[in-house]
């Protein structure tokens, strides 16, 4: 068994950030979960099918093999032999992403992969149930939370430091409504698990999260 560090939270907490630099200081892989369920976002998509349409999607996950490889350190998703890495962040994904997740079929296919990382080697894991759900035995659990005005302008810097034009109150009506569904869905919402340590990062600096992160793990 790996040593396992369990990150969960919302959207835009900076869990990804976080712990890619916990990662890379403590000698761990950081396995992204939530780039899993945008690979199968991908093949939904790509067949064509709506958030709606539960039957459609539980069939689509047969014909769905997600994989993992590292390259330079970098975890690349793979959809039936091919890499869609780079597909991974657009938004149409994250949004049937965030729907197709609350179905428990979409879930039980990943779970085993994800289990199976953390059995094979030391790993920091990052998700919205992995505390709760996939590593419930996790050697340390993080909740990582923080403000919706914060996480919406992190965004909105993000976008606009690319050049992306985009609106700050549509960002954090997008930021609240995922929180709500990825929260209240029936099958492993979003939730802090009872032994997980909070730290709401809304008035930290990376580096002050990802100290009091590296001081939790052995
Ligand atoms: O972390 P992310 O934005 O890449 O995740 C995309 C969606 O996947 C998110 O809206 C919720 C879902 N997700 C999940 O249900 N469980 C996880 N462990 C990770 C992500």
């Amino acid at each position: 068994m790996g040593y396992n560090v369990a990150i969960d939270g919302p959207a835009g907490a900076g869990k990804s950030t976080i712990a890619k630099l916990v990662a890379k200081e403590k000698g761990f892989v950081y396995v992204d979960t939530g780039a899993m369920y945008r690979g199968l976002a991908i093949h939904f998509l790509e067949k064509g099918i709506e958030a709606g349409e539960t039957d459609k999607i539980i069939e689509a996950c047969k014909d769905a093999e997600v994989t993992i490889k590292y390259e330079d350190e970098q975890q690349q998703v793979y959809l039936n032999g091919k890499n869609i890495t780079h597909k991974l962040r657009d938004e149409a994904v994250g949004n049937m992403a965030s729907k197709s997740s609350g179905i428990p079929q979409v879930r039980a296919k990943l779970l085993e992969l994800q289990q199976g990382l953390a059995r094979e080697q030391d790993v920091i894991m990052d998700g919205r149930d992995i505390g709760t759900c996939v590593l419930p035995n996790a050697d340390v659990k993080v909740f990582l939370t923080a403000s919706v005005e914060t996480r919406a302008k992190r965004r909105y810097d993000e976008l606009t430091g690319k050049g992306i034009a985009c609106d700050f109150d549509e960002i954090a009506n997008d930021i609240k409504e995922r929180d709500e569904r990825d929260s209240s869905r029936e099958t492993a919402p979003l939730k802090q698990a009872e032994d997980a340590v909070l730290v709401d990062s809304s008035e930290m600096s990376i580096a002050e999260v990802v100290e009091a992160i590296v001081k939790l793990c052995k």
